[in-house]
């Protein structure tokens, strides 16, 4: 609940509304070309805005406002302006991910019954996306976070069989525990879905994470997840502390076989250009043996 005194922008966890709003200006800058359908989006930003001065660390134009629509026009208007070129690599990146990790959901998700989104913030995918029918959801993240979104997206229809907010920190060894309160069960493949976060976490919550993984996946499990690696410079948001260029050597180490893929490489798949030097990777594994 957000309490007195106290705004949405402020209960809700910055990071989580930055990616909704990169993934609003993709819609807003690319209509039916865009590399996201979500009619979400709409409600998680009341009345299309984003109350900041900066988004993803650069500072937002004063004439805008804090108007998604407007943002987008400049996007659109001044390619030339460095700080414009920046935040469109970021609505590219956002875009990328996005509908890869929705590509894969698609291929992975009618072999299981139950699919977990570690640190899900304002992830839509259990509205919006089709492949998650018959799937039971279960998203996982801080209490403020998944009230904002309850607040906001509870009166929709989901698309998923069910879905079940787990609060707490994804790292710790209650997991498991807190999972199987809501009905998540041990024994059953389940495909997990761990996208921007682990570049928050420090190398002792990553082993937690990675140990919650490996005990709470049965045969036929899979993840996905997103790495930051050394060639990004100047991490853009604050808390952003870990970096991975070959993120299926450390999955190995937990029993994964895992395949990375650079967004360079995905952004060509999409006909979308996008820097071969900025370290961003996507990373999906085999079922677990
Ligand atoms: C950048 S957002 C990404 C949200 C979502 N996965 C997406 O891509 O739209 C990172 C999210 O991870 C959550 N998070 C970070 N560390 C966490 C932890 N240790 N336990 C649970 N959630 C965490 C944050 O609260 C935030 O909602």
């Amino acid at each position: 609940m957000v309490a007195a005194g106290e705004t949405a922008w402020s209960a809700v966890n910055r990071t989580a509304q930055t990616v909704a709003a990169l993934r609003r200006l993709e819609v807003l800058l690319h209509g039916e070309q865009a590399l996201i359908v979500d009619p979400t989006l709409e409600h998680l930003l009341e009345q299309d805005r984003f109350d900041d001065a900066q988004l993803a660390g650069i500072r937002l134009p004063a004439h805008c406002g804090a108007a998604l629509p407007a943002l987008a026009a400049w996007l659109a208007e001044a390619a030339e302006d460095p700080d414009a070129r920046r935040l469109r690599q970021h609505v590219d990146r956002l875009a990328i991910r996005t509908a890869r990790i929705d590509a894969l959901l698609d291929e992975m998700l009618p072999t299981v019954e139950q699919c977990v989104i570690l640190g899900a913030g304002l992830d839509t995918r259990a509205w919006r996306l089709a492949s998650t029918a018959g799937v039971r959801m279960f998203e996982v993240d801080f209490a403020q976070v998944l009230d904002f979104k309850a607040a906001r997206l509870a009166k929709l229809p989901l698309v998923c069989d069910a879905r079940r907010a787990v609060v707490g920190d994804v790292t710790t060894s209650d997991l498991g525990a807190r999972l199987a309160a809501a009905g998540f069960e041990r024994g059953r493949p389940t495909v997990w879905l761990v996208e921007g976060v682990i570049v928050y976490l420090t190398d002792a919550q990553i082993a937690g994470l990675n140990d919650n993984l490996a005990s709470l996946s049965a045969p036929g499990s899979r993840v996905i997840a997103t790495f930051m690696g050394e060639g990004v410079s100047g991490m853009f948001s604050a808390g952003m502390i870990s970096r991975f260029d070959d993120a299926p050597a450390l999955l190995a180490r937990y029993g994964w076989r895992a395949r990375q893929e650079h967004y360079a490489d995905i952004a060509r798949e999409y006909g979308r250009d996008y820097p071969d030097d900025y370290t961003v990777y996507l990373v999906h594994t085999e079922p677990r043996a």
